[in-house]
């Protein structure tokens, strides 16, 4: 009698513990996948390029999960802190945390992706506040982006995050999950671990936008569709993809310019660039609708939004204007086997004339300043990032629509939590927002000036408002300028950080 409850009681001990496994194996996927975006990698496509000699060694278990998967996020919480009490850090670093952070391999299938996602990044006075006196061998990390503000263009900092004036950030966690309430519980997960060892200084909550919007950026453009092929990571390359050195991507690896004279436990790590843009989308939306396009033989909703197309370089769905010049095409949009395989020139057309002709793309259009494709001569230029932002803040409410104003309510705030990895900020995301985007002769060598990025570009030193003008806007009259009086993109900052790889955060980072 008593032998048996006994069993009885271990049964039931041993059932309960069964019932409630340590760890929960995921039926949905934290990651969103619209067509139009490239795929995740499979484990297998990822284990056999990783097998390519040449690219032989990216230890995909180490590098964290944020930085090759790009912007595929369904929420993702970015909490940025303050270390105040190191040494406490420091041993949670090691003992509790480590084992949190999710690395590349886990994001791969839904079966092995953890509940809620974790990354940590610190930022160059975070490495001080942890004692480490290691240099990086990057500028802008190290002198921070409040340092950087005006290079890059920003109107003054008086629109920025009072968080981020200044070297005040030491760290971000980036939490990522298909709820909100798993995130919050992650988070209430580290911030017990770490106690009064760090304070919070600021938070942005990402999440992808509702339904049919899913992937679109507020102004509702198809965002993360093209993004960087990664020797030694990527197996299947799309057409028109960019294809890099995993160096131009990861500190310390292949293709780093760097990597003899990084210090050895950085590498695997990668630069994360955060920037809190807020978009002003009724304000866009209006300028638009006041801009419409007179191209015969469109209507007029077609003619306003072959505007707002030309100004990014694709249609809403995602499609590139330079495959569909005068009306979006959903089909070419969803297949990624066509939807980059685009360079600006057009070859096939008789007497085209690259240097002049901005029929199909205007070379102001973002994705054209970003990215310059056959207009830099050959693909390689060596300034590529792996974009991974989310956007932030609600809908455009009924009151901000009709009024064709954002309002100034702070819980209204919306916008793209943009994130940028690279090796080098000077050569990946400074350099793309500074030679490129803000400098309004480049493209270089072609018959108009295009002025700065419509959607991003600022010259740098002008005062908040002062009008930016753009060309090759209107295909009728190529030369036309347009005036942009409106900052659609307002800069509330952002900070510079370093995504170690897992492994130094129970070697160097809690030593
Ligand atoms: C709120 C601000 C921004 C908005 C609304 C925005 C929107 C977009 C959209 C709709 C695309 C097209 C989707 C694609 O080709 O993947 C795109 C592409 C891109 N954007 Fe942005 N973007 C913003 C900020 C930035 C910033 C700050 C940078 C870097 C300085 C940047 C760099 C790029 C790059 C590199 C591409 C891909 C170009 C290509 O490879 O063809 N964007 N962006
Ligand atoms: C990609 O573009 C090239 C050159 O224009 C073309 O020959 C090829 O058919 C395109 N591929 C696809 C899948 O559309
Ligand atoms: C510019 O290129 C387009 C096709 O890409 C062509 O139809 C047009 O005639 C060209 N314009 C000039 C002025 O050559």
């Amino acid at each position: 009698m008593k032998v048996s409850y006994i069993a009885i009681v271990i049964g039931l001990a041993v059932q309960s513990a069964l019932a409630v496994p340590k760890f929960q194996p995921r039926r949905t996927s934290i990651l969103i996948n619209p067509d139009a975006q490239p795929d995740l990698p499979s484990p297998q496509n990822a284990r056999l390029a990783g097998v390519t000699p040449a690219n032989a060694g990216l230890n995909l278990n180490d590098i964290q999960g944020d930085i090759l998967i790009g912007m595929k996020k369904k929420k993702e919480l970015f909490f940025f802190f303050s270390i105040d009490d190191a040494a406490t850090f420091k041993s949670k670093l090691s003992s509790d945390i480590k084992s949190l952070i999710t690395n590349t391999n886990q994001l791969l299938s839904v079966s092995t992706q953890p509940i809620t996602a974790v990354n940590i990044a610190f930022s160059q006075a975070g490495l001080t506040a942890l004692g480490v006196s290691d240099n990086l061998g990057d500028n802008g990390f190290k002198n921070g982006q409040f340092a950087d503000a005006a290079n890059l263009g920003d109107a003054g900092t008086t629109n920025w995050v009072s968080g981020f004036a200044g070297t005040k950030i030491h760290g971000v966690f980036l939490l990522a999950s298909d709820t909100v309430d798993n995130v919050d519980n992650e988070l209430a997960n580290l911030q017990n671990i770490l106690g009064s060892s760090i304070s919070e200084i600021h938070r942005v909550a990402g999440a992808a936008r509702p339904g049919n919007q899913e992937g679109h950026e507020h102004f509702g453009f198809m965002d993360g569709i093209s993004q960087p092929a990664v020797q030694g990571f990527t197996q299947n390359v799309l057409n028109g993809q960019a294809t890099v050195a995993p160096g131009e991507l990861l500190v310390g690896e292949t293709g780093d310019s760097l990597q003899s004279s990084r210090p050895s436990w950085t590498t695997g790590g990668s630069f994360l660039v955060f920037r809190q843009l807020q978009q002003m989308v009724p304000e866009f939306n209006k300028y638009v609708a006041n801009h419409a396009l007179s191209v015969p033989g469109l209507t007029a909703q077609e003619n306003e939004d072959l505007f707002g197309a030309r100004l990014i370089g694709r249609w809403k769905s995602g499609a590139p204007i330079d495959l569909a010049p005068l009306r979006d095409d959903v089909d070419l949009a969803n297949d990624n086997t066509r939807n980059n395989n685009f360079t600006f020139n057009h070859p096939e057309v008789p007497g085209f004339v690259f240097a002049s002709n901005q029929t199909d793309c205007p070379f102001s259009a973002h994705i054209r300043k970003t990215r310059p494709r056959a207009d830099l001569g050959s693909e390689n230029t060596g300034h590529h990032i792996m974009r991974a932002g989310i956007p932030y803040g609600p809908e455009v409410t009924d009151a901000e629509a009709s009024a064709q104003q954002s309002s100034t309510d702070p819980t209204l705030e919306r916008g793209l939590a943009f994130v940028a990895y690279q090796s080098n900020i000077a050569n990946g995301f400074e350099f793309m927002q500074e030679a490129w985007v803000n400098n309004a002769n480049f493209i270089f060598g072609k018959s108009t000036p295009p002025g700065v990025d419509p959607i991003i570009g600022r010259v740098a030193g002008s005062a908040a408002e002062t009008p930016r003008d753009i060309s090759g806007t209107d295909p009728l009259t190529p030369t036309k300028k347009f005036s942009l009086d409106v900052e659609f993109v307002v800069s509330r900052g952002g900070e510079y950080f370093f995504s170690p790889p897992i492994s130094a955060l129970s070697g160097v980072l809690s030593a």
